[in-house]
Protein backbone atom coordinates (compact mmCIF):
# COMPACT_ATOMS: atom_id res chain seq x y z
CA UNK A 1 0.00 0.00 0.00
CA UNK A 2 2.46 2.75 0.87
CA UNK A 3 4.56 1.53 -1.99
CA UNK A 4 1.99 2.10 -4.09
CA UNK A 5 1.09 5.26 -2.67
CA UNK A 6 5.05 6.31 -3.36
CA UNK A 7 5.36 4.87 -6.82
CA UNK A 8 1.93 7.72 -7.24
CA UNK A 9 3.76 10.53 -5.49
CA UNK A 10 6.96 9.68 -7.99
CA UNK A 11 4.86 9.92 -10.98
CA UNK A 12 3.38 13.24 -10.01
CA UNK A 13 6.35 14.74 -9.03
CA UNK A 14 7.73 13.57 -12.46
CA UNK A 15 4.59 15.02 -14.66
CA UNK A 16 5.28 18.25 -12.67
CA UNK A 17 9.02 18.39 -13.36
CA UNK A 18 8.04 17.45 -16.75
CA UNK A 19 5.74 20.36 -16.87
CA UNK A 20 7.88 22.93 -15.64
CA UNK A 21 10.67 21.92 -18.23
CA UNK A 22 10.68 24.79 -20.37
CA UNK A 23 11.78 26.52 -17.20
CA UNK A 24 15.25 24.94 -17.60
CA UNK A 25 17.76 27.37 -17.73
CA UNK A 26 19.55 28.34 -21.20
CA UNK A 27 23.09 28.37 -21.62
CA UNK A 28 24.88 29.84 -24.82
CA UNK A 29 28.25 28.92 -26.27
CA UNK A 30 29.51 30.25 -29.49
CA UNK A 31 32.41 28.28 -30.79
CA UNK A 32 34.53 28.88 -34.11
CA UNK A 33 36.29 25.65 -35.31
CA UNK A 34 39.28 26.20 -36.64
CA UNK A 35 43.05 25.13 -37.18
CA UNK A 36 46.06 26.03 -35.36
CA UNK A 37 49.21 24.78 -34.68
CA UNK A 38 49.37 22.55 -31.40
CA UNK A 39 52.47 20.36 -30.19
CA UNK A 40 51.45 17.77 -27.77
CA UNK A 41 54.32 15.57 -28.90
CA UNK A 42 57.13 18.04 -29.48
CA UNK A 43 56.45 17.93 -32.90
CA UNK A 44 54.51 21.02 -35.19
CA UNK A 45 51.19 19.42 -36.03
CA UNK A 46 47.83 20.62 -37.47
CA UNK A 47 45.20 20.77 -34.62
CA UNK A 48 41.26 21.19 -34.84
CA UNK A 49 40.83 23.97 -31.93
CA UNK A 50 37.50 25.23 -30.29
CA UNK A 51 37.90 28.87 -30.39
CA UNK A 52 41.31 28.50 -30.45
CA UNK A 53 41.81 25.77 -27.84
CA UNK A 54 42.97 21.98 -27.43
CA UNK A 55 41.00 20.26 -25.80
CA UNK A 56 38.41 22.49 -26.55
CA UNK A 57 36.02 24.28 -23.90
CA UNK A 58 34.53 22.39 -21.11
CA UNK A 59 30.29 22.53 -21.66
CA UNK A 60 29.44 23.10 -17.44
CA UNK A 61 25.77 22.04 -17.01
CA UNK A 62 23.12 20.95 -14.71
CA UNK A 63 20.36 18.50 -15.26
CA UNK A 64 17.70 19.82 -17.74
CA UNK A 65 19.97 22.67 -19.25
CA UNK A 66 19.40 23.80 -22.63
CA UNK A 67 22.66 24.16 -24.31
CA UNK A 68 21.98 26.37 -27.21
CA UNK A 69 25.75 26.09 -29.18
CA UNK A 70 26.23 27.60 -32.58
CA UNK A 71 29.43 26.61 -34.31
CA UNK A 72 31.14 28.17 -37.05
CA UNK A 73 33.06 25.59 -39.44
CA UNK A 74 36.20 27.46 -40.25
CA UNK A 75 37.88 24.35 -42.04
CA UNK A 76 37.90 23.40 -45.31
CA UNK A 77 35.98 20.34 -44.81
CA UNK A 78 32.75 19.57 -43.73
CA UNK A 79 32.20 18.95 -39.94
CA UNK A 80 30.14 17.71 -37.06
CA UNK A 81 29.86 17.79 -33.24
CA UNK A 82 28.57 15.11 -31.86
CA UNK A 83 28.02 14.72 -28.15
CA UNK A 84 28.98 11.51 -26.49
CA UNK A 85 26.39 10.72 -23.45
CA UNK A 86 24.33 13.02 -24.11
CA UNK A 87 21.01 11.28 -24.56
CA UNK A 88 19.16 14.13 -26.91
CA UNK A 89 15.72 12.38 -25.71
CA UNK A 90 13.50 12.47 -28.32
CA UNK A 91 15.86 14.47 -30.54
CA UNK A 92 18.48 12.85 -32.72
CA UNK A 93 18.03 16.12 -34.72
CA UNK A 94 21.00 16.99 -32.57
CA UNK A 95 22.98 13.60 -32.64
CA UNK A 96 25.63 15.48 -34.74
CA UNK A 97 26.67 11.90 -36.59
CA UNK A 98 26.31 11.83 -40.50
CA UNK A 99 23.18 9.20 -39.96
CA UNK A 100 21.45 11.89 -38.47
CA UNK A 101 22.51 15.56 -39.44
CA UNK A 102 24.06 17.02 -42.64
CA UNK A 103 27.31 17.97 -42.37
CA UNK A 104 28.30 21.71 -41.91
CA UNK A 105 29.57 23.03 -44.91
CA UNK A 106 33.31 24.97 -44.29
CA UNK A 107 32.19 28.42 -43.83
CA UNK A 108 28.84 27.94 -42.10
CA UNK A 109 27.35 27.63 -39.07
CA UNK A 110 24.86 25.38 -37.15
CA UNK A 111 23.26 25.80 -33.72
CA UNK A 112 22.68 22.58 -32.14
CA UNK A 113 19.34 22.97 -29.40
CA UNK A 114 20.34 19.94 -26.87
CA UNK A 115 18.88 20.09 -23.30
CA UNK A 116 20.86 17.38 -20.86
CA UNK A 117 17.44 16.11 -19.90
CA UNK A 118 16.88 13.51 -16.54
CA UNK A 119 20.51 13.05 -16.70
CA UNK A 120 23.89 13.58 -14.15
CA UNK A 121 27.52 13.04 -14.92
CA UNK A 122 30.69 13.20 -17.40
CA UNK A 123 30.71 12.84 -20.72
CA UNK A 124 32.73 14.66 -23.52
CA UNK A 125 31.99 15.97 -26.83
CA UNK A 126 33.95 15.26 -30.79
CA UNK A 127 33.72 15.63 -34.07
CA UNK A 128 32.04 13.09 -35.65
CA UNK A 129 33.22 13.06 -39.47
CA UNK A 130 36.43 11.36 -41.36
CA UNK A 131 38.65 10.93 -38.94
CA UNK A 132 38.70 14.82 -37.19
CA UNK A 133 38.89 13.22 -33.96
CA UNK A 134 42.72 12.41 -34.70
CA UNK A 135 43.03 16.30 -34.98
CA UNK A 136 41.34 17.02 -31.21
CA UNK A 137 38.00 19.20 -31.77
CA UNK A 138 37.03 17.70 -28.37
CA UNK A 139 36.00 18.40 -25.13
CA UNK A 140 34.83 17.73 -22.01
CA UNK A 141 30.98 18.28 -20.47
CA UNK A 142 29.62 17.95 -16.94
CA UNK A 143 26.11 18.03 -15.94
CA UNK A 144 25.98 18.94 -12.40
CA UNK A 145 22.55 17.67 -9.84
CA UNK A 146 20.02 20.36 -9.30
CA UNK A 147 20.22 21.98 -6.39
CA UNK A 148 17.23 20.14 -4.85
CA UNK A 149 18.82 16.48 -5.75
CA UNK A 150 20.72 15.01 -2.50
CA UNK A 151 24.27 13.82 -4.23
CA UNK A 152 25.81 10.58 -2.23
CA UNK A 153 29.35 12.84 -1.29
CA UNK A 154 30.19 16.09 0.46
CA UNK A 155 30.54 18.96 -2.46
CA UNK A 156 34.23 18.79 -3.27
CA UNK A 157 36.76 21.15 -3.27
CA UNK A 158 37.19 21.18 -6.58
CA UNK A 159 36.00 19.55 -9.81
CA UNK A 160 38.89 18.55 -13.03
CA UNK A 161 38.35 17.52 -15.59
CA UNK A 162 40.95 15.13 -17.91
CA UNK A 163 40.54 13.60 -21.26
CA UNK A 164 43.47 11.31 -22.12
CA UNK A 165 44.22 8.91 -25.05
CA UNK A 166 46.20 7.71 -27.70
CA UNK A 167 47.76 10.09 -30.38
CA UNK A 168 49.32 10.00 -33.98
CA UNK A 169 51.95 12.17 -35.28
CA UNK A 170 50.33 11.85 -38.57
CA UNK A 171 47.45 13.79 -39.21
CA UNK A 172 44.03 13.39 -39.73
CA UNK A 173 44.21 13.11 -43.55
CA UNK A 174 46.78 10.71 -43.40
CA UNK A 175 45.13 8.59 -41.22
CA UNK A 176 42.27 8.40 -43.46
CA UNK A 177 44.36 8.01 -46.39
CA UNK A 178 45.39 4.50 -44.68
CA UNK A 179 42.10 3.40 -43.84
CA UNK A 180 41.14 4.29 -47.38
CA UNK A 181 44.00 2.43 -48.75
CA UNK A 182 42.37 -0.57 -46.90
CA UNK A 183 45.21 -0.70 -43.84
CA UNK A 184 45.07 -0.87 -40.78
CA UNK A 185 46.14 2.31 -38.28
CA UNK A 186 49.97 2.44 -37.36
CA UNK A 187 50.91 1.84 -33.47
CA UNK A 188 49.84 5.41 -32.17
CA UNK A 189 53.11 7.36 -31.32
CA UNK A 190 51.98 9.11 -27.70
CA UNK A 191 49.08 9.43 -25.34
CA UNK A 192 48.11 12.37 -23.83
CA UNK A 193 46.88 14.18 -20.98
CA UNK A 194 44.59 17.33 -22.15
CA UNK A 195 46.32 17.65 -24.79
CA UNK A 196 50.07 17.27 -23.44
CA UNK A 197 52.36 14.10 -22.96
CA UNK A 198 54.62 14.68 -19.86
CA UNK A 199 53.94 16.87 -17.08
CA UNK A 200 52.50 19.75 -19.37
CA UNK A 201 48.91 20.06 -17.02
CA UNK A 202 49.34 20.79 -12.77
CA UNK A 203 45.94 20.29 -11.08
CA UNK A 204 46.74 21.87 -7.90
CA UNK A 205 45.10 20.67 -4.30
CA UNK A 206 45.09 21.91 -0.57
CA UNK A 207 46.19 19.47 1.36
CA UNK A 208 43.68 17.34 3.55
CA UNK A 209 41.03 18.76 0.83
CA UNK A 210 39.02 16.14 -1.31
CA UNK A 211 39.13 16.92 -5.59
CA UNK A 212 36.71 15.48 -8.05
CA UNK A 213 38.47 14.15 -11.07
CA UNK A 214 36.58 13.35 -14.22
CA UNK A 215 38.20 11.36 -17.01
CA UNK A 216 37.17 10.17 -19.94
CA UNK A 217 38.89 7.82 -22.48
CA UNK A 218 38.87 10.37 -26.10
CA UNK A 219 41.69 8.22 -27.78
CA UNK A 220 41.21 6.05 -31.18
CA UNK A 221 42.42 2.86 -30.42
CA UNK A 222 43.71 2.14 -27.33
CA UNK A 223 42.45 1.43 -23.21
CA UNK A 224 44.37 3.21 -20.89
CA UNK A 225 44.47 3.06 -16.93
CA UNK A 226 44.41 5.96 -15.02
CA UNK A 227 46.09 6.29 -11.65
CA UNK A 228 47.39 9.15 -8.74
CA UNK A 229 50.91 8.25 -7.38
CA UNK A 230 50.16 7.61 -3.91
CA UNK A 231 46.84 8.38 -3.57
CA UNK A 232 43.73 6.16 -3.63
CA UNK A 233 40.68 7.16 -5.60
CA UNK A 234 36.68 6.37 -4.48
CA UNK A 235 34.76 5.78 -7.55
CA UNK A 236 31.31 7.92 -7.58
CA UNK A 237 30.20 8.10 -10.69
CA UNK A 238 30.28 6.20 -14.00
CA UNK A 239 28.69 7.43 -16.99
CA UNK A 240 25.26 8.88 -15.04
CA UNK A 241 25.08 6.28 -12.34
CA UNK A 242 26.20 6.90 -8.37
CA UNK A 243 28.62 4.45 -7.82
CA UNK A 244 28.78 2.26 -4.75
CA UNK A 245 31.72 3.81 -3.55
CA UNK A 246 34.70 1.55 -3.93
CA UNK A 247 38.32 2.84 -3.66
CA UNK A 248 41.09 1.69 -6.41
CA UNK A 249 44.24 2.09 -6.62
CA UNK A 250 44.07 2.04 -10.51
CA UNK A 251 41.29 2.41 -13.19
CA UNK A 252 40.67 1.07 -16.62
CA UNK A 253 39.02 3.20 -18.55
CA UNK A 254 38.23 1.58 -22.58
CA UNK A 255 37.65 3.50 -25.90
CA UNK A 256 34.58 6.14 -24.94
CA UNK A 257 33.48 5.65 -21.39
CA UNK A 258 33.92 8.00 -18.60
CA UNK A 259 34.57 7.72 -14.85
CA UNK A 260 34.69 10.26 -12.02
CA UNK A 261 36.55 9.52 -8.79
CA UNK A 262 37.32 11.40 -5.62
CA UNK A 263 40.96 12.05 -4.50
CA UNK A 264 41.47 13.69 -0.74
CA UNK A 265 45.48 15.09 -0.81
CA UNK A 266 46.06 13.20 2.31
CA UNK A 267 49.49 12.43 1.56
CA UNK A 268 52.59 14.64 2.89
CA UNK A 269 53.35 17.98 1.11
CA UNK A 270 54.93 17.37 -2.59
CA UNK A 271 54.59 16.94 -6.03
CA UNK A 272 52.68 13.15 -7.08
CA UNK A 273 52.54 12.06 -10.98
CA UNK A 274 49.01 11.80 -12.25
CA UNK A 275 49.56 8.73 -14.91
CA UNK A 276 47.75 7.00 -17.47
CA UNK A 277 49.36 4.37 -19.74
CA UNK A 278 48.36 1.76 -22.70
CA UNK A 279 46.70 -1.53 -21.66
CA UNK A 280 46.88 -4.52 -23.76
CA UNK A 281 49.13 -3.50 -26.46
CA UNK A 282 52.61 -4.88 -27.16
CA UNK A 283 54.32 -1.62 -25.87
CA UNK A 284 53.23 0.36 -23.54
CA UNK A 285 53.16 3.99 -23.52
CA UNK A 286 52.57 6.51 -20.40
CA UNK A 287 51.21 10.21 -20.49
CA UNK A 288 51.83 12.07 -17.02
CA UNK A 289 50.38 15.04 -15.53
CA UNK A 290 51.19 16.71 -11.88
CA UNK A 291 49.21 16.38 -8.74
CA UNK A 292 50.86 19.52 -6.58
CA UNK A 293 50.36 20.26 -2.90
CA UNK A 294 49.66 24.22 -2.52
CA UNK A 295 52.22 23.77 0.18
CA UNK A 296 54.22 21.50 -1.85
CA UNK A 297 58.35 20.60 -0.60
CA UNK A 298 59.31 19.79 -3.49
CA UNK A 299 58.86 17.10 -6.81
CA UNK A 300 58.60 13.82 -7.43
CA UNK A 301 60.34 10.77 -5.82
CA UNK A 302 61.63 7.91 -8.34
CA UNK A 303 59.87 7.04 -11.28
CA UNK A 304 55.89 7.55 -12.63
CA UNK A 305 54.06 4.37 -10.79
CA UNK A 306 53.79 1.24 -13.17
CA UNK A 307 50.29 -0.33 -13.74
CA UNK A 308 48.53 -3.34 -15.16
CA UNK A 309 49.84 -4.05 -18.85
CA UNK A 310 48.00 -7.24 -20.37
CA UNK A 311 46.10 -8.57 -17.66
CA UNK A 312 42.51 -9.23 -19.15
CA UNK A 313 41.55 -11.19 -16.05
CA UNK A 314 42.44 -8.16 -13.83
CA UNK A 315 40.29 -6.02 -15.94
CA UNK A 316 37.63 -8.15 -15.80
CA UNK A 317 37.59 -8.42 -12.09
CA UNK A 318 37.28 -4.93 -11.60
CA UNK A 319 34.61 -3.98 -14.03
CA UNK A 320 32.83 -6.58 -12.36
CA UNK A 321 33.61 -4.65 -9.25
CA UNK A 322 31.41 -2.04 -10.39
CA UNK A 323 28.06 -1.52 -8.31
CA UNK A 324 25.19 1.38 -8.44
CA UNK A 325 24.38 2.42 -4.96
CA UNK A 326 20.67 1.64 -5.10
CA UNK A 327 19.70 4.32 -2.72
CA UNK A 328 21.55 7.34 -3.62
CA UNK A 329 19.63 9.86 -6.16
CA UNK A 330 20.61 9.87 -9.87
CA UNK A 331 19.33 13.03 -11.65
CA UNK A 332 16.04 13.12 -9.78
CA UNK A 333 14.82 12.60 -6.32
CA UNK A 334 13.90 8.98 -6.33
CA UNK A 335 16.71 6.53 -5.25
CA UNK A 336 18.61 5.06 -8.57
CA UNK A 337 17.22 1.31 -7.26
CA UNK A 338 13.71 2.31 -7.89
CA UNK A 339 14.04 1.58 -11.80
CA UNK A 340 14.37 -2.39 -10.83
CA UNK A 341 15.90 -3.16 -14.81
CA UNK A 342 16.12 -6.93 -13.59
CA UNK A 343 12.54 -7.35 -13.45
CA UNK A 344 11.52 -6.03 -17.01
CA UNK A 345 10.41 -8.53 -19.32
CA UNK A 346 12.68 -8.51 -22.20
CA UNK A 347 10.71 -8.16 -25.73
CA UNK A 348 13.66 -8.99 -28.10
CA UNK A 349 17.31 -10.58 -27.73
CA UNK A 350 19.84 -9.08 -30.17
CA UNK A 351 23.41 -10.68 -30.21
CA UNK A 352 26.51 -8.39 -32.35
CA UNK A 353 29.41 -10.21 -33.46
CA UNK A 354 32.23 -8.34 -34.33
CA UNK A 355 34.73 -8.89 -37.05
CA UNK A 356 37.41 -7.89 -39.24
CA UNK A 357 36.62 -8.62 -43.22
CA UNK A 358 38.39 -8.06 -45.94
CA UNK A 359 35.87 -6.33 -48.40
CA UNK A 360 37.01 -5.93 -52.15
CA UNK A 361 41.11 -6.86 -50.54
CA UNK A 362 40.70 -4.00 -48.12
CA UNK A 363 40.88 -4.11 -44.79
CA UNK A 364 36.75 -3.58 -43.08
CA UNK A 365 34.98 -4.29 -39.84
CA UNK A 366 31.89 -5.38 -39.57
CA UNK A 367 28.86 -6.31 -36.61
CA UNK A 368 27.14 -9.48 -37.77
CA UNK A 369 29.23 -9.58 -41.30
CA UNK A 370 27.64 -6.06 -41.72
CA UNK A 371 30.19 -3.40 -42.87
CA UNK A 372 28.48 -0.14 -42.82
CA UNK A 373 28.71 2.71 -45.29
CA UNK A 374 26.89 6.18 -45.19
CA UNK A 375 24.36 6.59 -47.88
CA UNK A 376 24.01 9.94 -49.42
CA UNK A 377 21.59 11.13 -47.42
CA UNK A 378 21.64 11.55 -43.41
CA UNK A 379 19.13 8.61 -42.21
CA UNK A 380 17.42 10.48 -40.32
CA UNK A 381 16.50 12.79 -42.90
CA UNK A 382 15.56 10.39 -45.42
CA UNK A 383 13.37 8.72 -42.47
CA UNK A 384 11.82 11.92 -42.72
CA UNK A 385 11.11 13.23 -45.77
CA UNK A 386 10.13 9.37 -46.77
CA UNK A 387 13.08 9.59 -49.19
CA UNK A 388 13.39 5.96 -50.71
CA UNK A 389 16.18 3.55 -51.49
CA UNK A 390 18.50 5.63 -49.40
CA UNK A 391 17.75 3.20 -46.74
CA UNK A 392 15.86 -0.24 -45.88
CA UNK A 393 15.11 -1.35 -42.58
CA UNK A 394 16.53 -4.93 -41.34
CA UNK A 395 19.12 -4.13 -43.32
CA UNK A 396 21.58 -6.27 -40.44
CA UNK A 397 20.63 -9.22 -38.90
CA UNK A 398 19.90 -9.93 -35.11
CA UNK A 399 21.83 -12.69 -35.09
CA UNK A 400 25.45 -13.59 -35.98
CA UNK A 401 25.84 -14.80 -39.60
CA UNK A 402 29.35 -16.70 -39.61
CA UNK A 403 28.99 -15.56 -43.42
CA UNK A 404 31.58 -13.54 -44.97
CA UNK A 405 31.71 -9.50 -44.42
CA UNK A 406 29.54 -7.53 -46.88
CA UNK A 407 28.99 -3.62 -47.35
CA UNK A 408 25.53 -2.73 -46.21
CA UNK A 409 23.90 1.10 -45.03
CA UNK A 410 22.82 -0.87 -41.76
CA UNK A 411 19.73 -0.24 -39.84
CA UNK A 412 17.81 -2.22 -37.71
CA UNK A 413 14.60 -1.63 -36.86
CA UNK A 414 12.96 -1.23 -32.79
CA UNK A 415 9.82 -0.20 -31.19
CA UNK A 416 9.29 2.73 -28.52
CA UNK A 417 8.91 0.90 -25.11
CA UNK A 418 10.58 -2.45 -25.91
CA UNK A 419 12.96 -3.80 -23.58
CA UNK A 420 16.14 -5.16 -25.45
CA UNK A 421 18.54 -7.56 -24.34
CA UNK A 422 22.13 -6.86 -26.44
CA UNK A 423 24.67 -9.25 -26.37
CA UNK A 424 28.62 -8.43 -28.04
CA UNK A 425 30.10 -11.42 -28.77
CA UNK A 426 34.05 -10.87 -29.60
CA UNK A 427 35.17 -13.65 -30.81
CA UNK A 428 38.94 -11.21 -31.67
CA UNK A 429 41.98 -11.09 -30.09
CA UNK A 430 41.42 -7.43 -29.35
CA UNK A 431 39.34 -5.64 -26.78
CA UNK A 432 36.13 -3.85 -28.09
CA UNK A 433 34.57 -0.95 -26.88
CA UNK A 434 31.00 -0.03 -27.78
CA UNK A 435 28.90 2.80 -27.77
CA UNK A 436 25.00 3.62 -27.80
CA UNK A 437 24.05 6.77 -28.58
CA UNK A 438 20.65 8.01 -27.12
CA UNK A 439 20.32 5.71 -24.36
CA UNK A 440 22.24 4.03 -21.50
CA UNK A 441 21.76 0.81 -20.68
CA UNK A 442 22.33 -1.66 -17.46
CA UNK A 443 25.69 -3.65 -17.95
CA UNK A 444 24.43 -7.43 -16.72
CA UNK A 445 26.80 -9.32 -17.45
CA UNK A 446 30.04 -10.34 -19.12
CA UNK A 447 32.48 -13.07 -19.19
CA UNK A 448 35.14 -15.24 -21.58
CA UNK A 449 33.79 -17.74 -23.77
CA UNK A 450 31.00 -18.27 -25.82
CA UNK A 451 27.28 -16.47 -24.89
CA UNK A 452 24.43 -19.27 -24.48
CA UNK A 453 21.52 -18.27 -22.97
CA UNK A 454 22.10 -20.39 -19.55
CA UNK A 455 24.44 -17.55 -19.00
CA UNK A 456 21.14 -15.44 -17.67
CA UNK A 457 21.25 -17.36 -14.75
CA UNK A 458 24.49 -15.72 -13.44
CA UNK A 459 23.49 -11.90 -14.66
CA UNK A 460 23.49 -9.23 -12.41
CA UNK A 461 19.77 -8.16 -12.16
CA UNK A 462 20.43 -5.83 -9.05
CA UNK A 463 22.77 -3.50 -8.79
CA UNK A 464 24.55 -3.22 -11.81
CA UNK A 465 25.94 -0.20 -13.83
CA UNK A 466 23.85 1.89 -16.00
CA UNK A 467 26.26 3.76 -18.62
CA UNK A 468 26.79 4.73 -22.43
CA UNK A 469 29.78 3.10 -23.56
CA UNK A 470 31.05 -0.83 -22.58
CA UNK A 471 34.36 -2.88 -23.18
CA UNK A 472 34.24 -6.48 -24.52
CA UNK A 473 37.04 -8.42 -23.87
CA UNK A 474 39.07 -10.60 -26.07
CA UNK A 475 37.08 -14.02 -26.60
CA UNK A 476 34.35 -13.03 -24.08
CA UNK A 477 31.02 -11.71 -24.76
CA UNK A 478 29.33 -8.74 -22.49
CA UNK A 479 25.65 -8.36 -22.20
CA UNK A 480 23.44 -5.42 -21.66
CA UNK A 481 19.34 -5.01 -21.15
CA UNK A 482 18.44 -1.87 -22.78
CA UNK A 483 14.91 0.18 -22.50
CA UNK A 484 14.10 1.11 -25.94
CA UNK A 485 12.80 4.41 -24.58
CA UNK A 486 13.93 7.05 -26.64
CA UNK A 487 12.28 7.43 -30.44
CA UNK A 488 14.60 8.28 -33.20
CA UNK A 489 17.66 7.44 -35.40
CA UNK A 490 21.00 6.00 -33.15
CA UNK A 491 24.22 5.44 -34.25
CA UNK A 492 25.75 2.30 -32.40
CA UNK A 493 29.34 1.98 -32.79
CA UNK A 494 32.71 0.84 -31.78
CA UNK A 495 34.58 3.80 -30.00
CA UNK A 496 37.33 2.54 -31.54
CA UNK A 497 37.55 5.14 -34.29
CA UNK A 498 39.90 3.07 -37.38
CA UNK A 499 36.93 0.16 -36.38
CA UNK A 500 33.92 2.91 -36.52
CA UNK A 501 35.61 4.35 -39.78
CA UNK A 502 35.72 1.39 -42.11
CA UNK A 503 32.04 0.17 -40.71
CA UNK A 504 31.92 -1.10 -37.41
CA UNK A 505 28.40 0.51 -36.74
CA UNK A 506 25.08 0.56 -37.52
CA UNK A 507 21.62 2.54 -36.97
CA UNK A 508 18.78 1.89 -34.45
CA UNK A 509 15.87 3.13 -35.53
CA UNK A 510 13.59 3.26 -32.43
CA UNK A 511 10.45 4.15 -33.81
CA UNK A 512 6.62 4.68 -32.28
CA UNK A 513 3.90 5.23 -34.72
CA UNK A 514 2.21 7.91 -32.78
CA UNK A 515 3.75 10.52 -34.69
CA UNK A 516 3.45 12.52 -31.59
CA UNK A 517 5.96 15.76 -30.19
CA UNK A 518 5.37 13.94 -26.46
CA UNK A 519 7.66 10.97 -28.23
CA UNK A 520 9.50 12.78 -30.64
CA UNK A 521 10.38 16.69 -30.94
CA UNK A 522 9.49 17.70 -35.19
CA UNK A 523 12.37 18.30 -37.26
CA UNK A 524 14.38 21.90 -36.28
CA UNK A 525 13.78 24.65 -38.20
CA UNK A 526 17.09 25.38 -38.89
CA UNK A 527 18.18 21.40 -40.16
CA UNK A 528 20.88 21.64 -42.65
CA UNK A 529 19.78 19.49 -45.75
CA UNK A 530 21.69 18.17 -48.20
CA UNK A 531 21.46 14.90 -50.49
CA UNK A 532 18.16 14.05 -51.75
CA UNK A 533 16.70 15.97 -48.52
CA UNK A 534 18.15 19.56 -50.51
CA UNK A 535 15.28 21.53 -51.05
CA UNK A 536 12.85 20.10 -48.85
CA UNK A 537 10.80 21.88 -46.71
CA UNK A 538 11.29 21.49 -42.75
CA UNK A 539 8.06 23.43 -41.86
CA UNK A 540 4.79 22.74 -43.58
CA UNK A 541 3.44 25.30 -45.68
C1 LIG B 1 37.17 32.13 -36.58
O1 LIG B 1 38.54 32.24 -36.28
C2 LIG B 1 39.32 32.67 -37.41
C3 LIG B 1 40.76 32.57 -37.03
O2 LIG B 1 40.99 33.23 -35.83
C4 LIG B 1 38.89 34.06 -37.81
O3 LIG B 1 39.63 34.47 -38.94
C5 LIG B 1 37.40 34.06 -38.14
O4 LIG B 1 36.96 35.36 -38.41
C6 LIG B 1 36.60 33.48 -36.99
N1 LIG B 1 35.23 33.32 -37.41
C7 LIG B 1 34.20 33.60 -36.64
C8 LIG B 1 32.83 33.35 -37.21
O5 LIG B 1 34.33 34.00 -35.48
C1 LIG C 1 25.02 31.64 -38.51
O1 LIG C 1 24.00 31.32 -39.44
C2 LIG C 1 22.86 32.13 -39.34
C3 LIG C 1 21.88 31.65 -40.38
O2 LIG C 1 21.62 30.29 -40.20
C4 LIG C 1 23.20 33.60 -39.57
O3 LIG C 1 22.08 34.38 -39.35
C5 LIG C 1 24.31 34.01 -38.61
O4 LIG C 1 24.73 35.30 -38.90
C6 LIG C 1 25.48 33.07 -38.72
N1 LIG C 1 26.49 33.44 -37.76
C7 LIG C 1 27.75 33.65 -38.10
C8 LIG C 1 28.69 34.00 -37.00
O5 LIG C 1 28.13 33.54 -39.24
C1 LIG D 1 24.93 5.33 -1.13
O1 LIG D 1 24.12 6.48 -1.16
C2 LIG D 1 23.64 6.83 0.12
C3 LIG D 1 22.55 7.88 -0.08
O2 LIG D 1 23.03 9.05 -0.66
C4 LIG D 1 24.82 7.30 0.94
O3 LIG D 1 24.39 7.72 2.22
C5 LIG D 1 25.78 6.13 1.09
O4 LIG D 1 26.94 6.55 1.75
C6 LIG D 1 26.17 5.57 -0.27
N1 LIG D 1 26.86 4.32 -0.02
C7 LIG D 1 27.99 3.95 -0.66
C8 LIG D 1 28.60 2.66 -0.21
O5 LIG D 1 28.48 4.59 -1.55
C1 LIG E 1 48.48 16.23 -43.64
O1 LIG E 1 49.80 16.03 -44.06
C2 LIG E 1 49.95 15.90 -45.49
C3 LIG E 1 51.41 15.63 -45.77
O2 LIG E 1 51.81 14.45 -45.10
C4 LIG E 1 49.48 17.15 -46.16
O3 LIG E 1 49.52 16.99 -47.57
C5 LIG E 1 48.03 17.45 -45.74
O4 LIG E 1 47.60 18.70 -46.27
C6 LIG E 1 47.92 17.50 -44.23
N1 LIG E 1 46.53 17.67 -43.83
C7 LIG E 1 46.15 18.61 -42.95
C8 LIG E 1 44.71 18.66 -42.62
O5 LIG E 1 46.92 19.37 -42.43
C1 LIG F 1 6.86 -11.19 -17.48
O1 LIG F 1 6.46 -12.40 -18.11
C2 LIG F 1 5.93 -13.36 -17.22
C3 LIG F 1 5.73 -14.67 -17.95
O2 LIG F 1 5.32 -14.45 -19.27
C4 LIG F 1 4.64 -12.81 -16.63
O3 LIG F 1 4.09 -13.72 -15.73
C5 LIG F 1 4.96 -11.51 -15.89
O4 LIG F 1 3.78 -10.92 -15.42
C6 LIG F 1 5.68 -10.53 -16.79
N1 LIG F 1 6.17 -9.42 -16.00
C7 LIG F 1 5.97 -8.16 -16.31
C8 LIG F 1 6.54 -7.15 -15.39
O5 LIG F 1 5.36 -7.83 -17.32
Amino acid sequence: MSGKKSLWSLLVLALLMSCTNGESPYRFYDWNVTYGDIYPLGVKQRGILINGQFPGPQIESVTNDNLIISVFNSLDEPFLISWNGVQQRRNSWQDGVYGTNCPIPPGQNFTYVLQVKDQIGSYFYFPSLAFHKAAGGFGGITILSRSVIPVPFPPPAGDFTILAGDWFKQNHTDLKAILDGGHDLPFPDGLLINGHESNGNTFTVDQGKTYRFRISNVGLTTSINFRIQGHKMLLVEVEGTHMLQNTYDSLDIHLGQSYSVLVTADQPAQDYYIVVSMRFTPQVLTATSILHYSNSAGSFSGPPPGGPTIQVDWSLEQSRSLRRNLTASGPRPNPQGSYHYGLINVTRTIRLANSAPIIDGKQRYAVNSVSFIPADTPLKLADYFKISRVFSLGSIPDNPTGGGGYLQTAIMAADFRGYAELVFENAEDSVQSWHIDGHNFFVVGMDGGQWSPDRRLNYNLRDTVSRCTVQVYPKSWTAIYMPLDNVGMWNIRSENWARQYLGQQFYLRVYSPANSWRDEYPIPKNALLCGRATGRRTRPL
